[in-house]
């Protein structure tokens, strides 16, 4: 099938959400994928971080086709000899309590807000209907009718009302915003510690102790949206890390299913999650034992080959490196770990042109946010192809 006939096929029967660059990927291996033309490129996209591990991870393909042929989905209407294991390293890994396992990041992070309610009402005693939610401005958690109801972007909520209430918008990054916000109906401060979509946006150091502090002290449960910034991502196991704090509850996807299959999860204290009684939730493929295994084995391969290392070590390089650009087409250049963000001028050139151009030159990545080049290549990316790549991103801005 010729690429023209890939794409138009998709244009006719498929809805029109999303904006892809003209390429059409058939085969991926580690750092690397390749299009229908043969054409080998750089993963510097992962599909949104859910890469972490390269596409086609050897040990996390030979567990995954292991458990393939053996069983892959029961439902929970019974125990499966793999969601205990998960769930166990799950909690080891987070220092958190128990977890419920779901698919989709934006599932996790409707768990998290049907968990921060029942708590809101059950434990801390807020009136019936009554229980609010504060999130950041310029967040991304999915985009389910509840969660594009907090969303900052006019894009993800046109024309979807009516919108669910309960929940107050706060900058991102200001911890005496939330002070001010917190009411006694205050159920949880749900936000990402690093907003990913919303172009690499890193907050002031100590924000997060602060955060930490804020909840604690007025009996607000913190809860951190992981499903981009975890696994690895920012250079620590989960951005959290950084700070020396343990949230209450954390959602977490993407790198979670190793690349391989949507695994996520609403990971929290006890007192939080043991509120569900049969009924109260569930997912007919939420903790699936082909899940479980991957899950599993995506949390122990970042933790045993050291992955947060790699990006933290590899990150500050590429960072660096991309600093010394100097191009008058970069406005700003920020990253932590192997998660860096390239502001290109709006006025001077598209960031999606440049999408194209480094396409050409063999790196795929995708513009967020307008204007933010997003570069997070899989965590197992070697120097010597970074070096190549940052090579080839210094000579599309020197072309430009
Ligand atoms: C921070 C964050 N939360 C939630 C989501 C939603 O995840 P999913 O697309 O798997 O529903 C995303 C996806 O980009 C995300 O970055």
């Amino acid at each position: 099938m010729s690429k023209s006939k890939t794409i138009t096929l998709e244009e006719k029967h498929g809805a029109n959400n999303y904006a892809p660059l003209s390429v059409v990927l058939v085969k991926g291996e580690g750092c690397k994928v390749w299009d229908e033309d043969g054409k080998e490129y750089i993963d510097f996209m992962s599909a949104y971080s859910a890469h972490n591990a390269g596409h086609n991870n050897p040990v996390l393909m030979k567990a995954f086709l292991e458990q393939a042929q053996k069983l892959v989905l029961t439902s929970r209407a019974f125990y499966n000899d793999k969601l205990g294991p998960f769930l166990d390293t799950l909690c080891n890994v987070t220092g958190l309590d128990m977890a419920l396992p779901m698919n989709t990041g934006a599932e996790a992070v409707e768990t998290a807000i049907k968990a921060a309610r029942r708590w809101g009402y059950r434990v801390k005693g807020i009136p019936e209907n009554k229980a609010e939610i504060i999130v950041s401005s310029g967040n991304f958690h999915g985009r389910t009718t509840t969660i594009i109801s907090f969303s900052s972007d006019e894009d993800d909520k046109t024309d979807f009302g009516p919108y669910t209430p309960g929940f107050k918008e706060i900058p991102f990054g200001d911890a005496d915003a939330l002070e001010k916000a917190i009411t006694l109906n205050t159920c949880a401060f749900l936000t990402e510690p690093i907003q990913g979509e919303g172009g690499i946006i890193i907050p002031e150091e100590g924000w997060l102790r602060n955060v930490r502090e804020i909840c604690t002290k007025n009996n607000v449960l913190l809860i951190l949206d992981e499903i981009q910034s975890g696994m690895g991502r920012t250079g620590k196991n989960f951005a959290y890390e950084h700070e020396g704090i343990t949230p209450d509850g954390l959602t977490l996807a993407k790198a979670l299913g190793g690349g391989l299959l949507p695994v996520s999860a609403f990971v929290a204290r006890r007192d939080i999650l043991e509120l569900f009684e049969p009924g109260s939730h569930g997912s007919t493929w939420g903790g699936n034992p082909l899940a479980a295994v991957v899950g599993k084995v995506a949390i122990e391969y970042m933790v045993e080959e050291k992955l947060s290392e790699r990006s933290a070590e590899l990150g500050a390089y590429l960072l660096e490196e991309l600093k010394k650009i100097n191009s008058p087409y970069i406005r700003d250049i920020r990253g932590i770990g192997l998660w860096v963000g390239v502001d290109i001028d709006p006025d001077k050139i598209s960031a999606k042109e440049v999408c194209m151009r480094l396409k050409e030159a063999g790196i795929l990545a995708k513009e967020t946010a307008g204007t933010i080049l997003r570069f997070a290549p899989p965590l197992v990316i070697d120097k010597a192809l970074l070096d190549e790549s940052i090579k080839r991103i210094r000579s599309v801005f020197a072309e430009i």
